[in-house]
């Protein structure tokens, strides 16, 4: 392997910039040349790719949001656009690319590797729901942002006795509801791996308040449902439920990466490269018991990412 290129596809997420600084630091320390390809597949497919240097990547470890920037692309979910990405990276003689994204993302890098170009996928999504990995670039500075945004409304709530619905991303995973919800002691977790009873949850909110609690905190993941419908379906229930919705949006997408998101990605962005120097390729690289671990990028996207119960039910035992 003697030339590289790096992406960012997909809805970006905090520590791309840090995966990104890795992976070109990383090449460049092994003595290959590094390419940087704007605008993800999109920009691929009109040969946005420029060469990185050490300096290229300076300054972006504590920024949220990618350098590289970001796209959805829907001409690359067509076997056409696919098979010119490829000829693109041939004619560059690019031997190895490194896709920094989410499930669509690793979609394209498998699509790419099944036409020959060696490929590696890099976690990089808040919604945590990537398979053989414990956890995503960016998920953790999302949960983060979550419970900070909690915490906030639990001030307000209380004063008033309200109960406070906030809808958080997540897509079709319930992760960021739940890692936020167990660390902001919300009274309930709605997530789309759990079936729940509207009418049961409307009901131990009533009961709650009456034995004197003074708010209750409802996170819905948005695979779920919007807020708006969990609000008025509670207060359909029970007229007595004073509910307020949040919808938290694309706050959930900025902001610094913590520590954890950084350094996951530094350590994953490293991994990569050596990985693609040492003859692999067609994997993706994720973190499992603190071990890095490569699984082929087929299993991968073919896998649906086990959901914690355990921590599940832990949330709602403790929030009694
Ligand atoms: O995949 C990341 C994510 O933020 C999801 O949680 C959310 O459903 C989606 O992207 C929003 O997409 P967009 O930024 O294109 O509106």
């Amino acid at each position: 392997v003697k030339k590289i290129a790096v992406l960012t596809s997909g809805g970006d997420s905090q520590g791309m910039n840090a995966a990104l600084r890795a992976v070109v630091r990383s090449g460049l320390y092994h003595g290959l040349e590094v390419y940087g390809i704007q605008r993800g597949y999109q920009g691929l497919l009109n040969n946005e790719i420029n060469k990185m240097d050490l300096r290229s990547v300076g300054d972006i470890i504590q920024r949220g949001g990618t350098v590289l920037q970001s796209a959805r692309c829907p001409e690359f979910m067509k076997l056409e656009g696919q098979q010119r990405g490829a000829e693109i990276l041939n004619q560059h003689g690019i031997d190895g690319l490194v896709v920094i994204g989410g499930d669509g993302s690793y979609q394209g890098a498998n699509k790419l590797s099944k036409l020959g170009i060696k490929t590696m996928g890099l976690p990089g999504t808040i919604d945590n729901d990537i398979s053989f990995t414990d956890y995503t670039i960016g998920f953790d500075t999302a949960v983060g942002v979550v419970v900070d945004a909690v915490n906030k409304l639990r001030d307000t709530m209380s004063s008033h006795a309200r109960s406070s619905i906030v809808e958080v991303m997540g897509r079709h995973c319930g992760d960021i509801a739940l890692h936020a919800g167990l660390a902001s002691g919300a009274e309930t977790i709605l997530v789309p791996e759990v079936p729940y009873d509207m009418g049961e949850i409307a009901d131990r909110m009533k009961e709650n308040f009456e034995k004197g609690k003074r708010h209750s905190i409802v996170i819905v993941a948005e695979g779920v449902g919007r807020g708006e419908d969990v609000a008025h379906a509670l207060k359909e229930r029970h007229a007595s439920i004073d509910a307020r919705v949040t919808v938290l949006g694309h706050i959930q997408r900025g902001g610094a990466p913590t520590p954890f998101d950084r350094n996951l990605a530094s350590r994953l962005g490293d991994f990569a490269v050596r990985s693609l120097i040492q003859g692999e390729s067609d994997k993706g690289c994720g973190i499992i018991n603190g071990e890095l671990v490569l699984t082929d990028i087929d299993k991968v996207v073919n896998t649906k990412k086990d959901f914690d119960m355990d921590m599940y039910e832990l949330a709602l035992r403790l929030s009694q």
